[in-house]
Formats: C-alpha cells, structure tokens, sequence
C-alpha cells in the first residue's frame, strides 16, 4: 500500500505523555490527503483533550465502547471497516500488552480486532520498559501477526532518561507510512541477505575477524519481513537474535557463507550482500593451539571468493544491493565498486568518522546506473526502510 492520500486512517493515540506528538501527525496525515479519524484511550485523554483532536481533524472523536451518541452516528464495527489502516500513536506499553494478548476492553484495542487494516504501532515509553523481556516479547508477537513497528527512537526522554523509547518525530512517522516500504510491497518474493562478520580461523582458539555487529543486515531482514518478503538470513557470527519470522542459517566463515547462499540463490528474487565478509583467511589453520616459540610470526593468507560479485555475475542471476564500507573517496570509490562488481544497487557509507560498524545509526549514499540518493544519519532501523523505499522504486523499473 503506497501513500496516505485518499486513505481512511484511524489514528488510535494511547497514554503517554508523547500523544501531544500526535496531534502534530494528525494534522499531517490531513495534509497530506487522509481522511483521519482519531480513538483515544482513556488514559490517553489524561494527556491531551479529545477538543485539541477534533478541532485538528474536524471529526468528532471517541474514547468509549459504551457511547450511544457515538454508536448511533457510527458504530465501532463501522469504524472498523471505515479504515484502510489504522496508526496507534503513541502505543504504550499497556496498550502493546492488551494488544498482544488479543484483549477488547475498551474501544481501541476492540477495533484492532475488529479491523482487517493494516496496523502499524509506534511505541513510546521509558527506555527501562521498552527493554523489558515483556515489552519485547509482546512486540515479537504482534510483529509476528504482521503488525508495522515505526520507531522508536533512541535519544532524551520526557522523564529524563536517555535510551530507546522516544516516539518517532510525526514527519519521519508520515514518511515510514507514506513510503512505499509498506506492507505487502515484496510480498511473494524471496530475500537472502548475508550479515554480520565472518571468523576465519587461525588455530582453534584464534580467528582473523572485523568490527561488524551485524546490526544493518539485520534491521533489512526485519524490514523485507515487514515488506511481506519471505527472507533468508545467512549471517555471521553475532549476538543479535533472529529477527521474527525470518529464517537464519549460522555460518562462521567466508568458505561456509558462500555454501550457504549458493545452496539458496537459485530461487532467490533479491540478494543483498550486508556482510563484512573476509577478504582473505589463513593458508593453512592449525589444528593446535599455536605456541609462542619465537619473536615474530607470519601468518600467510589466500584471497576468499567475492560472493557478492559471484551472484551479481549469475546467469538470470536475482537483483543485488551490494554495501561498500569506505574511509576516503566515497562517491568515487562507490562507483567504482557498483561497476566492478556488476551489482544493480550499492549503499555505500564512510567508516572515517565512527560511524559504520558498531554504531547505532548511520548514514548511506545509496547508487545505482542511472542515479544516486544520499540517506541522512538515522537509526538502522529506520535506515534500513528508507533504503528499501528506494530500492524497490528501482527494482521494479528493472522487473
Ligand atoms: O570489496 P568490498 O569488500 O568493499 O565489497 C563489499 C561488498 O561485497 C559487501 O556487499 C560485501 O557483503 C560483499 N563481499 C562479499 N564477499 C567478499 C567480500 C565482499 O560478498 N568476499
């Protein structure tokens, strides 16, 4: 589903002290042509009135179940089947919980049941509760069932901490909606992505390795799934856990990488090479614990296989985005990398300047033939469904 203009939206707004952030999204929904409707929870109406929504959308909005002014004008299922898509923001921690759990008491948890809309959430709270095991695991499920999660961010909070929680800024919420990263975008295709590092052994207990944390390759996998992809992730070695509903395949080195995307391509519709695979690994790895018996050791290397170029190079081969880590001569050297290796897309970020490998942002300029699109420093996560907005504007000019 692309684009706002010309859709019912019902934006739900639960309690939090974010839902004055709220009103600014109503108000840009408005203007970019929705029709919005808003329901507020009841503790949601201890932040902002119900008038502040009603004088912004011009609807009369509604808070309970049990209203029979509102009932006879239209009824909760009406509602329901009003909306193309329904907008929970800010979503509790409460909220998320009662969602999860399937409950209906009261009017907004009531219309999620009630709805066949697409639903996206955009958690706000404390960064103490959104790491909680219960906050995460209700946000697998509802992930799980196909449930959009925009956000949240990480930075200040309204109670003083700093951490992960802060509800997305409305314009970069309208943007993720308006996207065409929406549901269902690359539903029926099959995605493998490779991630993370690859560990090349030098003896048993030693390994030539990088500073990858995987974190990029995974937040795309997260986002193909939420786009409707059936997704394949061969990944490195990482500590981060398989995003929901995504099919991970555990490898250690380049060799094993590249047999696991070479048993996997051939049904594949798009590649992305995410990993900071090893260029090169030890000739000949021990098999004992190497001892320190002189001054200086030399360790000789062989060049591993190029597994993006290998696929970009296939015969009927599936589209590729290929990741290029630079620290100098971005643009020259991104170029020189997209012909080189005969990818349809490559994002390429500077590792110059602390960003890149561990950080939880990042930057891309993303390239292809015909053009260029420079992606501004966000979460990876919002990185990820920006850079999916573009590729699957081109990806389907080349389909
Ligand atoms: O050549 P360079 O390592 O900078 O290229 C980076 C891109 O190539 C990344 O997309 C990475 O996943 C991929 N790559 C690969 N196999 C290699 C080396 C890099 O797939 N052996």
């Amino acid at each position: 589903m692309a684009g706002v203009a010309n859709q019912n939206i019902l934006l739900g707004v639960t309690g939090g002290i974010a839902a004055y952030k709220s009103v600014e999204l109503a108000r840009l929904l408005l203007k970019a042509g929705a029709r919005v409707r808003v329901v507020m929870t009841e503790a949601a109406t201890r932040f902002v009135s119900p008038l502040t929504f009603q004088a912004v959308t011009g609807s009369p909005v509604r808070c309970s179940l049990f209203d029979e002014e509102h009932e006879a004008a239209m009824g909760h299922i009406e509602l329901a089947r009003w909306a193309d898509q329904m907008v929970i923001a800010p979503a509790s921690a409460d909220f998320m919980a009662r969602m999860a759990l399937g409950l209906a008491n009261d009017l907004l948890t009531t219309l999620c049941l009630a709805s066949a809309s697409s639903i996206a959430i955009a958690p706000a709270m404390n960064q103490r509760m959104w790491q909680h095991p219960a906050v995460q695991h209700n946000l697998s499920l509802l992930e799980e069932r196909g449930v959009r999660v925009l956000g949240p961010e990480s930075g200040e909070q309204a109670c003083g901490d700093t951490g992960p929680g802060r509800m997305l800024e409305p314009a970069d919420m309208l943007a993720a909606l308006d996207s065409a990263s929406g549901a269902g975008l690359f539903a029926g295709k099959k995605v493998l992505i490779t991630a993370g590092p690859t560990h090349e052994a030098i003896d048993p207990v030693r390994f030539i390795g990088n500073r990858s944390s995987g974190k990029m390759g995974y937040a795309l996998a997260r986002a193909f799934r939420r786009g409707g992809a059936d997704v394949l992730l061969v990944s490195g070695p990482v500590s981060l856990p398989a995003p929901p509903g995504v099919n991970r395949v555990n490898v250690q080195t380049a060799l094993q990488m590249h047999k696991a995307v070479f048993e996997n391509i051939h049904s594949v519709d798009i590649f992305v090479g995410c990993a900071a695979v090893a260029d090169y690994r030890p000739e000949n790895p021990q098999q004992q614990k190497i001892k320190k018996l002189s001054d200086r050791m030399d360790i000789s290397l062989v060049r591993n296989p190029d597994i993006l170029a290998e696929v970009a190079t296939l015969e009927e081969g599936p589209y590729t985005l290929g990741f290029a880590a630079e620290t100098q001569n971005l643009v020259e050297n991104a170029r020189a990398k997209l012909l080189a290796k005969q990818v349809d897309m490559l994002a390429a970020n500077s590792v110059a300047d602390g960003m890149g490998f561990e950080s939880d942002e990042n930057t891309l300029l993303v390239i292809w033939p015909e053009g260029e699109k420079h992606l501004p420093v966000q979460d990876k996560q919002q990185l990820a469904e920006s850079l999916l907005g573009v590729l699957a504007d081109q990806y389907r000019r080349d389909e």
